[in-house]
């Protein structure tokens, strides 16, 4: 079992920092281009809804990502202390958003969904909210 956890101030700024650091981990089991890319677009789409639908992009709060590797088993924790979410039963929905601007398609979670095996989400009205992701590397080699 390898593990890792990073928490950073909560601006679209560390976006890139959080999709990097994902990335980075996953190095030494090898994984494919298409594999690195989709990892690193489940957390782009996380981390961009903890930090503006969570946190108002508050950059005095902050987000956290944890991940364990065993075997090539994924185990991604995306977690914020925000606002939570409203409709958890909706929140799979596709083009389900409250942000009603064009850069909200309402399609974060769905591609989260459709890249991972699995999504699981935990969310508690200004509590926060938790997605726990798996999604398991191939084998080759
Ligand atoms: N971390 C979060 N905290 C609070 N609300 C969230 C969070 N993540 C998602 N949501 C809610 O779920 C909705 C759907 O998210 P998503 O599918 O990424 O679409 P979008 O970000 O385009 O609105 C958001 O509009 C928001 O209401
Ligand atoms: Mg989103």
């Amino acid at each position: 079992m390898n593990q890792m956890e990073v928490s950073f101030s909560a601006t679209l700024d560390n976006e890139n920092f959080a999709r990097t650091t994902v990335g980075a981990f996953l190095t030494p089991l090898n994984p494919t281009i298409d594999e690195i890319i989709e990892m690193k677009t489940i957390v782009s789409e996380a981390v961009s809804n903890a930090i503006i639908h969570g946190y108002n992009n508050n950059p005095e709060c902050h987000v956290v990502i944890k991940m364990e590797i065993e075997d090539r088993l994924v185990r991604l924790v995306i977690q914020d202390y925000g606002k939570g979410i409203e409709n958890l039963e909706q929140v799979k929905t596709p083009f389900y958003t409250t942000a009603k601007d064009l850069e909200h398609a309402g399609m974060g979670i769905t591609i989260i969904e459709t890249l991972a095996d699995s999504l699981e989400i935990e969310s508690v009205i200004n509590i926060g909210t938790k997605l726990i992701i798996t999604k398991r590397l191939k084998d080759h080699g």
